[in-house]
């Protein structure tokens, strides 16, 4: 198994490896050669301010824009440049920040569309399955997406990725919208719950103190660069953490020129 052997910080081998890449958008780059990675069974947050180039490194990781340099590996495959759908096809499920879920389908119709590579007979045994980690949303299976409230959406969104049983999960603020006391639960609950299932977890987050609670390795981007890579309970113990979240500090003494 990979996760068995570590590398000298103690971490898992990489699932998902980023090497230099630089995304953005129109061929103007926003992400500066930024590298990150996450093993099996390990949760990693990335957080920085807003504008910071967050989404779209998630963006250009799940095949939705195009990477301008740099490599994205998967299991050991290079999938750079892949499309989103072969992509899913080799694990890799993404909870976008925005437009996660069908508003128009039923809950029920969502998950099935989260199983879109999945054979007709699967697809139920798939619900199932999904309905045991996200029971709530058992009773809501007929209730139109749209009404569903911010929590629920959320926990549909992950279930619908769920449906392929993917084995890299990229989520985009899966707290976004919601109050603290459900960000924590949806974060301590669910996301933790990923992770323990053994999959690789790569999020972003604004609720950064939540985040990295629950997370095993973290990395600061600002200005499209990343600043910082560190073992999340280290970055946690930091006296300059807010400084460190706004990317203005890199706890060296050093402040970063903003770019
Ligand atoms: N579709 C787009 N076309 C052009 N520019 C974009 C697009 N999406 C984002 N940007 C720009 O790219 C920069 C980085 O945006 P991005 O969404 O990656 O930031 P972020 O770190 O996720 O921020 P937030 O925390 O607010 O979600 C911003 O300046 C933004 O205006
Ligand atoms: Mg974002």
């Amino acid at each position: 198994m990979p996760t068995s052997s570590a590398d000298e910080a103690g971490r898992p081998m990489p699932h998902l490896l980023v090497d230099g890449l630089s995304a953005g958008y129109g061929g103007a780059p926003i992400v500066h050669e930024a590298s990150a990675r996450a093993g099996l069974g390990e949760i990693v947050t990335i957080v920085g301010p807003n504008g910071a180039g967050k989404s779209t490194f998630l963006k250009a990781v799940a095949g939705m824009i195009p990477a301008l340099a740099g490599k994205v590996r998967l299991a050991g495959e290079d999938v750079t440049n892949m499309r989103a759908n072969h992509l899913a096809r080799r694990g890799l499920g993404y909870v976008p920040q925005v437009n996660d879920v069908f508003d128009t389908l039923t809950v029920a119709d969502n998950l099935a569309m989260g199983g879109y590579l999945l054979k007709r007979n699967e697809i139920g045994e798939r619900t199932e399955k999904v309905m045991e980690v996200f029971p709530a949303l058992k009773r809501m299976l007929n209730r139109t997406a749209s009404k569903l409230s911010g929590g629920e959406r959320k926990m549909l969104a992950m279930a619908r990725v769920l449906m392929l049983e993917p084995s890299l999960l990229v989520l985009d603020e899966p707290t976004s919208n919601l109050s603290a006391d459900l960000s924590r639960v949806v974060l301590e609950e669910h996301v933790s719950r990923l992770g323990e299932s053994g999959a690789a977890v790569l999020i972003v987050e604004q609720k950064a103190q939540a985040a990295l609670a629950i997370s095993d390795w973290a990395y600061v981007m600002a200005g499209g660069v990343i600043r910082i890579s560190s073992a999340a309970g280290d970055l946690l113990a930091r006296k300059d953490l807010a400084e460190v979240f706004l990317g203005r500090s890199t706890g060296d003494g050093e402040v970063p020129k903003a770019s």
